[in-house]
């Protein structure tokens, strides 16, 4: 049995829900233990076998939390059998949901002094009725000079589940 530790930065749960798609895919043989990165965490990396960090975009940047928890683990993230996915909007376009093409993992990986070992990035959602005034107003802007939704009823999930089951085959492997 396999443990994995999965580290979380989610803001409206997306990317906890991610994290417990694959935790079901990965399936039996892992033993799978989700821990919230925003409340400044105190664990024991070398105890797991994997761990896997999901972290969201909110304007343009992953959460600081994020951040201290790499700064002050960094030896053990590094020497761990590690991986990293972040979740955006931006992602939903197609060729942005590649690594190699994604501005937010370009600038984590200029700004962590962790590089993890495996990468992706996911289409996250879009709750407008969840968001309060301001932000609603923000992401619709946003959305309208993108070409998104910007229906401020709806609620809409861009997240490819068979990209994230892909990204758990890799994750499988060590
Ligand atoms: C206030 C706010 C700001 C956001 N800013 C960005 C952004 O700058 N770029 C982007 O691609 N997505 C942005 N998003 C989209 C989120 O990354 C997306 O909704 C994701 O699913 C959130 O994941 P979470 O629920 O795990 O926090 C924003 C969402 C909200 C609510």
């Amino acid at each position: 049995m396999q443990r994995v530790l999965m580290l979380h930065s989610s803001r409206e749960g997306q990317t906890v829900k991610i994290l417990r798609f694959m935790e079901q895919e990965l399936g039996e043989g892992f033993k799978c233990e989700l821990v919230n990165l925003h409340d400044d965490p105190k664990v024991e990396l070398s105890q797991y076998d994997k761990v896997i960090v999901g972290a969201s975009i909110r304007y343009g940047h992953l959460n600081t939390k994020l951040y201290s928890f790499i700064q002050e683990n960094q030896k053990a993230l590094t020497e761990s059998d590690n991986a990293f996915f972040c979740v955006n909007l931006t992602a939903r376009k197609p060729g942005k949901d590649i690594p190699e093409n994604s501005a937010y993992i370009k600038k984590f990986l200029a700004k962590s002094p962790w590089q993890p070992k495996k990468i992706a990035v996911f289409a996250g959602a879009l709750f407008y009725p969840r968001y309060r005034l301001f932000d609603r107003v923000m992401i619709r802007f946003i959305m309208k000079i993108t070409g998104g939704e910007t229906d401020t009823s709806k609620e809409v999930e861009y997240t490819d589940w068979e990209k994230v089951r892909t990204f758990c085959d890799i994750l499988r492997a060590r």
